[in-house]
């Protein structure tokens, strides 16, 4: 009882929450819909403020009125006014120019409230960051109270990443520090820990001993959609694989912690990204494929290809596809493939994560089945969010005596769960933040291992004038990501029913 009383109590911190970039289109998009829903779900302590920073000359009203318009294009006009009428009297503005120390002293409410607790969200591009941190240090908001959150991308490679993790190190301490990756507050990412180390039956069975290989993909349907200078100077593999994938993979790879206090979890995670096999200029032809969309013609409508896009560099090489065989040498995973892929303009968005388990040794059901089909187990990440697992039964029926068929035990989670369970990323993300637990985000030294790894395989990709394979849009990617993986005998997860429906 004790312990329940503690923790309703850490929930309902009070904070100053300032967020820079507030009429930026994460703020807009991401940031103020999940706060709005956490008014909702009663989730904010009463004196909790939401405090916008930009440069546009907002007054209060003129917020106000722009965070409402957010929120009604975020919820399709659905906002409840008892709701809106708490959460409105937590906004306020503030016009500063970050670029002057001595203006984010206009914080000075905020500053005054020593014991109160600061959150500073940096919803700003990486380059404001050092100039934003020296600002928090002049005022003070960068106190023992206060936590700063930071977005991706973290920097272009390791040294870069270094960079500002050595700048935001100079005002901050690491505890401070909440480094944010938006997959790791999706529900199905957080029911990972619980599927693995809460089951018995995976618990005993998730190694080299019972694992064939892991396939883990984030497809998209969309394409750069406006964000074509940015998108093309960091590619799919900066945008993509050094974040959300690894991140996935080390959840997937780690190996059970003491318990799920946040050191403990994080460094389990880092070890596995210490024990990922280089992919050098030697190995990474064989390794990696990369790719980029060409327009094509679908359900009769034209979609552009890459270079069409609006202020396209028409000679990019950047890739808009990347698919990996990854390996990673540690005593529990030596000798099992992670094949990792992800790209835009994909057929449908969909994220999965499929793990395939070896055959029995001896197969006794010959003639039913020469070949007996692996069991798999496929965790949905988005959408039709849920897990099935693969298994062999017997057809029922007196002529089938030894006649096996591969069925799915299946759980979906719009059909077991009331589906409001499944709130926004950020809803999560923010709300640990401001409980002040650092479980769901990036330690420094999880960031920089993973840059280590990924500079290696783009550094490869230069010395080898490594190959762009074009692809139509709305196909599932180069055909040689599909020789990379045929090579080892072995197919994506239901690669060909994708292809026949979607294409
Ligand atoms: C972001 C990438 O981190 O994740 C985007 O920068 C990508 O390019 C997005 O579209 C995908 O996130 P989600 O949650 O829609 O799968």
């Amino acid at each position: 009882m004790q312990k329940r009383i503690m923790k309703n109590k850490n929930i309902l911190q009070a904070c100053n929450l300032i967020i820079f970039g507030t009429n930026g289109d994460l703020a807009k998009k991401k940031l103020l819909p999940s706060l709005y829903q956490l008014e909702k779900k009663n989730m904010l302590h009463n004196d909790t403020k939401i405090i916008g920073v930009g440069r546009v000359q907002f007054s209060k009203e003129d917020y106000i009125k722009m965070v409402y318009q957010s929120l009604k294009i975020s919820n399709k006009k659905n906002i409840k006014e008892v709701i809106w009428k708490k959460f409105n009297n937590r906004l306020s503005f503030y016009n500063i120019d970050i670029n002057f120390p001595s203006q984010f002293l206009k914080l000075k409410n905020i500053i005054e409230e020593k014991e109160k607790i600061i959150i500073n969200y940096l919803a700003t591009p990486p380059d404001t960051f050092k100039i934003i941190c020296d600002g928090l240090n002049y005022s003070n908001l960068n106190n023992k109270n206060s936590r700063i959150i930071i977005e991706k991308p973290l920097g272009k490679s390791f040294i870069t990443c270094k960079k500002i993790n050595n700048h935001i190190k100079k005002y901050f301490t690491e505890k401070q520090i909440f480094r944010i990756d938006h997959y790791l507050g999706k529900e199905t990412i957080l029911n990972l820990l619980s599927l693995r180390f809460a089951n018995t039956l995976f618990i005993n069975n998730w190694d080299n001993k019972t694992i064939d290989h892991i396939q883990i993909t984030i497809a998209e349907s969309i394409g750069i959609e406006g964000r074509w200078k940015y998108f093309d100077k960091i590619g799919q593999m900066r945008d993509m694989v050094q974040n959300h994938l690894l991140q996935i993979l080390t959840i997937i790879a780690m190996d059970p912690p003491e318990s799920l206090d946040e050191d403990q979890l994080r460094e389990k995670k880092i070890s596995v990204l210490k024990s990922l096999r280089p992919i050098n200029y030697k190995n990474v032809l064989k390794k990696t494929v990369k790719g980029q969309y060409t327009s094509n013609i679908i359900q009769n409508k034209n979609i552009k290809g890459y270079l069409e896009e609006n202020e396209a560099n028409k000679k990019s090489n950047t890739e808009t596809f990347v698919c990996i065989k990854a390996n990673i040498d540690n005593w529990r995973w030596y000798g099992v493939p992670f094949y990792l892929r992800t790209g835009k303009r994909l057929p449908i968005k969909y994220s999965e994560i499929v793990i395939y388990f070896k055959k029995p040794k001896i197969n006794l059901f010959k003639k039913s089945l020469i070949k007996l089909p692996q069991n798999k187990i496929t965790i949905r990440l988005q959408s039709n969010e849920g897990i099935d697992i693969q298994i062999l039964n017997k057809t029922p029926g007196l002529n089938n005596k030894d006649k096996l068929q591969a069925i799915k035990l299946n759980c979906t989670y719009s059909e077991i769960f009331n589906y409001s369970y499944l709130s926004d990323s950020y809803e999560n993300l923010l709300l640990e933040s401001m409980i002040g637990i650092q479980k769901l985000f990036v330690k420094k030294e999880e960031i920089e291992e993973a840059w280590k790894w990924i500079d290696l395989i783009i550094e490869a990709w230069k010395i080898k004038k490594q190959k762009i394979y074009l692809y139509p849009a709305g196909s599932w990617g180069p055909n040689k990501s599909l020789l990379m993986i045929n090579k080892d005998k072995r197919n994506w997860n239901n690669f060909n029913n994708y292809q026949k429906n979607n294409l």
